[in-house]
This record gives C-alpha cells, sequence and structure tokens, in this order.
C-alpha cells in the first residue's frame, strides 16, 4: 500500500527540509501550513501519518489531534514543538493518542527519521488489529443475529429455514469459512475456531429450540384432542329396519330355517297369474274380493303374492317349496286394510303333502314367531286356488287364550289364509296330481307385525312417523 502523510507546519524552511526526505521515501505527503487548511484536508481523506506542530493558525496541533483521533483512530499522530512544558508534554500523551512528540531544537530530524518508520510499522498493525476486530464484531453480529432469529421463529419450517440461512451451503457461516483465503494467516486458526465455536453453539440452539417446538405442538395437539370423559356422550342416533322389514326378514330366517327358498316376482302381474291360473276366471265371483288397479285390461298390479306359485310350478318340477315375499295391491282402506300391503306366499309341492303337512308346519312356525305356547286353528273358508281352503288363527299370545282386547275375548286371532292346493292349478302347470299334491298360505305381513308390536292401525307402518318406528327394533 502507497505511504502517505500529512504535514503541517508554519515554517516553510521546515517544510522545504522534510519534503525532501520524504519524496526520498517515496511517501506521498499533502502539506498544509495552518490548521484550516488542514482540516479542509482531513476532511477528504484519511492519512497514514499525521505529522503537526502544536502552534498553527486556525486550529492549534492539539485540536487538529483530537479530531483525527476521534475520525481516524488508525492514524498515527505525531506531534513536535518548539517548547513544551512537561506538564504539557504530559498531558499531550494522556489525552491524546499521539505516538511521538519531538522537541524541535533537540534532533528532531534525526529523531523524526527514525519514528517515521515505527510509525509506519505501527500504522499497519493497528490497522490489521482494527480490521480483524471490525470482522469479529461483524460475525459476533450475524451470530446473534442468527440466535435472535432462532430464538424468534416460531414454526419448525420457518427453523428449517433459519438453519439453512446459517449452517447451510450457502449461508453465513460456510461464507465465513470461504472468505478465509482473505483472513491473515496467522489468524486463520483463531477464525477457523472461532467457525467451529459457533456453528456449534447454533446447532445446540437450534436443536433445542426444535425440542421445544416439537415439544409445544405435541402439547398443543393434546390439548386440541383431550378428552374429557366427564362430557355427556354424543348421542348418535341409530337407525333401524322398518318393522314390516323386520317380520319379513324373521319370517324369511324361519322359512329357509326349514328348507324354503325364496322366489321374488313381479309387482306387475297378468290378469292370467293373478286369477286365471289360480282358478279365479274372468267373472268368478272372488275377483270382487281382490279389486285392484288395472294398467290395460291385461296387466293389473297384483292383488296377491299367489300369483307367483303359478310361475314357480310353470319353471320348477316337484319337489317345491318356496316363499315368496312382496307387495300387492288392493282397493281396500281402512283401519285395518292398505291399498299396499305386504305379503308372504307359501307353496308346497311334493308326493303326498295333505292338510296335516300345512297343520304342522304352522305350528312351527306360530311357535316361532309369537312364543312357545302358541298354537293353531283351523277353520273353514274359501279360496278358488286350495281345495279345501282354511283360515288360521293362532291361540293370543297376550291373554293365552282367556280373552282380552287383542282377540276381541275370544281367545284366538286370524293371521293367515291357507289350504290344499287346488288340483285345477296343479294340472294347470302341468303337474300330476296323481302323483303330487301341495299346500298353499298367504301371511299378511303388516298384521303380523301389528299383532306382535301392538300397532292397532295399518296406517302406522306407512307414515314414516320416526316416534313410531324407532320404537321398533327387535
Ligand atoms: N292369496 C290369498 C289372499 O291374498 C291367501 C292365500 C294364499 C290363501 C295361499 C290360500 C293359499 O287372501
Amino acid at each position: 500500500m502507497k505511504r502517505n502523510l500529512l504535514f503541517i507546519s508554519r515554517y516553510p524552511e521546515i517544510i522545504d527540509e522534510f519534503q525532501g526526505i520524504l519524496e526520498e521515501k517515496q511517501i506521498e505527503t499533502e502539506i498544509a501550513q495552518n490548521g484550516t487548511d488542514a482540516m479542509e484536508l482531513l476532511k477528504q481523506k484519511e492519512y497514514q501519518i499525521l505529522v503537526t506542530d502544536l502552534n498553527l493558525d486556525g486550529y492549534n496541533g492539539d485540536k487538529i489531534i483530537s479530531y483525527v483521533n476521534q475520525v481516524f483512530p488508525n492514524t498515527i499522530c505525531m506531534l513536535y514543538t518548539n517548547s513544551i512544558s512537561a506538564v504539557q508534554l504530559g498531558f499531550y500523551l494522556n489525552k491524546r493518542d499521539v505516538f511521538r512528540v519531538f522537541l524541535r531544537p533537540v534532533n528532531f530530524r534525526q529523531e523524526f527519521m527514525q519514528a517515521l518508520e515505527e510509525a509506519y510499522e505501527l500504522y499497519d498493525l493497528k490497522k490489521h488489529d482494527r480490521d480483524s476486530r471490525q470482522e469479529r464484531l461483524k460475525q459476533l453480529e450475524d451470530n446473534r443475529k442468527a440466535i435472535a432469529e432462532i430464538e424468534g421463529s416460531d414454526g419448525l419450517e420457518r427453523l428449517n429455514e433459519v438453519r439453512q440461512a446459517v449452517l447451510g451451503k450457502k449461508g453465513e457461516l460456510t461464507a465465513v469459512l470461504k472468505g478465509m483465503k482473505d483472513v491473515a494467516p496467522e489468524d486463520r486458526p483463531k477464525v477457523g475456531q472461532w467457525v467451529n465455536d459457533t456453528r456449534s453453539a447454533i446447532e445446540t440452539i437450534l436443536e433445542e429450540k426444535m425440542k421445544k417446538l416439537e415439544a409445544d405442538a405435541l402439547k398443543k395437539r393434546y390439548e386440541a384432542e383431550k378428552i374429557d370423559v366427564t362430557m355427556p356422550a354424543v348421542k348418535h342416533e341409530k337407525g333401524n329396519l322398518h318393522p314390516v322389514t323386520q317380520v319379513r326378514n324373521q319370517l324369511i330366517d324361519i322359512f329357509a330355517s326349514m328348507g324354503f327358498e325364496v322366489y321374488e316376482g313381479t309387482e306387475i302381474e297378468t290378469d292370467y297369474y293373478n286369477f286365471t291360473a289360480l282358478n279365479t276366471p274372468q267373472d268368478h265371483p272372488a275377483r270382487d274380493m281382490q279389486d285392484t288397479f288395472y294398467l290395460s285390461p291385461e296387466f293389473l298390479l297384483r292383488t296377491q303374492t299367489s300369483a307367483g306359485q303359478i310361475h314357480v310350478m310353470e319353471a320348477k318340477k316337484p319337489p317345491i317349496k318356496i316363499i315368496s315375499p312382496g307387495k300387492v295391491f288392493r282397493s281396500d282402506d281402512d283401519a285395518t286394510h292398505s291399498p299396499m300391503f305386504t305379503q308372504m306366499e307359501g307353496l308346497v309341492v311334493d308326493k303326498g303333502i295333505t292338510l296335516c303337512d300345512l297343520k304342522g308346519m304352522l305350528d312351527e312356525l306360530v311357535k316361532k314367531i309369537f312364543g312357545k305356547e302358541t298354537t293353531t286353528r283351523l277353520r273353514p273358508s274359501y279360496f278358488p286356488f286350495t281345495e279345501p281352503s282354511v283360515e288360521v288363527d293362532v291361540s293370543c299370545f297376550q291373554c293365552g287364550g282367556c280373552g282380552c282386547k287383542l282377540c276381541k275375548g275370544t281367545g284366538w286371532i286370524e293371521v293367515l289364509g291357507a289350504g290344499v292346493v287346488n288340483n285345477k292349478v296343479l294340472e294347470g302347470c302341468g303337474i300330476d296330481t296323481n302323483e303330487y299334491s301341495g299346500f298353499a298360505f298367504g301371511i299378511g305381513i303388516e298384521r303380523i307385525a301389528m299383532l306382535k308390536y301392538g300397532i292397532n292401525n295399518i296406517k302406522l307402518l306407512f307414515e314414516s312417523d320416526m316416534r313410531v318406528l324407532k320404537q321398533i327394533d327387535d
């Protein structure tokens, strides 16, 4: 680095004398002849060395040194004077940073030449010291910043960003390591040590902070997911099947356990399957009981699941043992009758089937539906497709047969119609009546549900009133 110097003197002969020496030493020299000029020069640049007389016009040497001490702490100041008391000298050396004080009358020139070399040496040292001090300060500042950021970071994600910013490949610490080449060789171990210390300090803090954040997050989660076992339980409404579906399923289970298969027919039937094939031709008086909804002269909504008997017997050779549940439709509407209701047909065709088989099976069935004590009673009846035909009553499961409101004091409740399959029907389906016979029955499912669950109006089963329906969960 080019050496420079500011020489302040009010004596032209001294200026001449020293200018020569300084030129020889290739020191870039500025000359000021009074304090005012000197201050002007000092406002423009920093000098490595300042040599000044004590007594100057404008600002005196003491003021100038004071200014330089404050503004340019690296600059080496030297003072010369013609006469100075020991007290004054002590004052300057104490209050100001003055490297040397010369007394002009005493070998000034020689002393100055020597001091000049030392002054430049000191300047280099001071500057280096200052630079590394500044560097260290800057690093400390960075370090503080990093720690403050870690302390202040509130989320794990943010913490990772900070880690990247400080310790990462492009991080600040890595940058310091990369800048090592610019550090004086003798200082490198120190800086290296510092970088390592800082790194491990930051890592420790990061880790602690990370642990704390994780613990906080977990705590928050526990708080949020806390279960108060004393809180009233949230009630989840449990749905249940419709009473008609429940009874239908119960019946299917019972019949399935007896070896019946399930055949599901169609709700739209032809006049033939619903009536004619069931020995109820056009103009048969029995049709009056089952008036229905006609879609055309040929198609109608079935009035009875008995239509399924014909389909099964046409499709299949005996032995036949089926049940056929489904909706049926009639022009009927009162407290115990609905235009749409549900039946379950039963048909057994095999060798040697009699009314006894029907009675035995029905006894078994009602015990399973209404309870072990229940028995059946057959009363003569009429259906065109069975011969003989019966109405089946069950012993009143409420009063045990003594007579109550449910059985209207009779001790018996009518539950279904049944009979031995009329030979005409079997023959119509191509079944040899010399070999085979059968029985059939038709159960009204709503009727069973009403009896079983104490429902007094069939409409309740079709009004979808949850207050009624949810009471029945069998
Ligand atoms: N289908 C008849 C009705 O709906 C019931 C029944 C079925 C009677 C089978 C006898 C045999 O009334």
